[in-house]
């Protein structure tokens, strides 16, 4: 017999936070809508027609009290699951170190998966249980929605921009990846399965992979065959290194920080954002280079601002 569960089982560490704000907040709403109902209730009842209940006015002060009181009281306690779930929010959004980084590209309709060393899987992803992982996330076309409920994440996947997702699985086992963005007919089976394994398991699982070439040396080819090398390793247009991480002075006398927004933008719109003292001659290579070649080439260029015996 099926086993009969109110919310799917808890996979990962974002998990149980969220199920205990989500309960939270039922509680509350419950509470409220008990306390509205049952005054309704109570009035029709207490003041039908031609009852002999007092019609008087109350007296001024309680008038004022319970009105401020009840007004106050549900203001404060909706101000404090909001504060509850957004403090949680932000820690999940807080970039931490030694994340295990997975690039996920979404496309009319299948999850892509690439792993730091370059193994890449289709509506599969494996990893690890107890290490924290960052999903690195675009989209290649629509707008698309990773949702893994029984990690209780769920993060809009953009064409053109960059979402990540941070979290720890905690129990190992299969379960269901879906997609929760209605994006074009087979949105319905753009789906997959996210095994998390125990951590010696998942790195046999890497060493059984067909390996190929990690993504730091296809953006290096990449970067050579189209074309980029010509110009950005002869002077004409800036030079790379050390670029990544650091704040870059622009033409119009602002500043912008170089991070994988501003790599993507100046490969895909190089007019937006103009370095001083360069003309602007980079064509755009929006349509020109594929979702998995972009997240390629924003390999590479970090990994020439990542100091020698720094992991990638
Ligand atoms: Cu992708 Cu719905």
């Amino acid at each position: 017999m099926p086993e009969f569960r109110l919310l799917p089982v808890q996979a990962s560490d974002n998990a149980a936070p969220t199920d205990a704000i989500f309960i939270g907040l039922t509680i509350l709403s419950a509470i409220i809508m008990l306390l509205v109902a049952g005054g309704i209730l109570v009035f029709v009842i207490r003041y039908r027609r031609g009852s002999s209940a007092s019609r008087a006015a109350l007296p001024d002060l309680l008038h004022r009290e319970i009105e401020m009181g009840w007004t106050v009281a549900t203001l404060f306690s909706f101000l404090f699951i909001f504060s509850w779930a957004a403090s949680h929010n932000l820690k999940y959004l807080a970039p931490q170190a030694r994340f295990l980084e997975v690039h996920v590209v979404a496309k009319q309709w299948m999850w892509k998966f690439e792993h730091p060393d370059g193994q890449r899987e289709i509506n599969a992803l494996h990893i690890p249980v107890n290490q924290p992982v960052t999903l690195i996330m675009n989209s290649q076309d629509v707008i698309h929605s990773f949702y893994a409920p029984a990690f209780r994440l769920k993060q809009d996947v953009v064409p053109g921009m960059e979402t990540r997702l941070s979290f720890t699985a905690v129990a190992p086992g299969d379960y269901h990846l879906l997609c929760a963005e209605y994006c074009g007919a087979q949105h319905a089976v753009m789906r997959g399965v996210i095994t998390v394994m125990p951590q010696e398991d998942y790195a046999r699982w890497l060493t059984g992979q067909p390996h190929p070439e990690n993504l730091v040396s296809e953006g290096a080819k990449l970067f050579v065959s189209l074309g980029c090398a010509n110009c950005h390793e002869k002077g004409l247009a800036p030079d790379l290194h050390n670029v990544y991480g650091g704040m870059v002075k622009l033409s119009d006398g602002k500043e912008a920080k170089a991070d994988e927004a501003y790599i993507r933008e100046s490969i895909l719109q190089p007019q937006a954002k103009i370095v001083a003292g360069f003309e602007p001659i980079m064509p755009s290579f929006s349509g020109q280079v594929s979702e998995v070649d972009l997240v390629k080439l924003i390999a590479y260029i970090r990994s020439l601002s990542i100091k020698s015996g720094e992991k990638s």
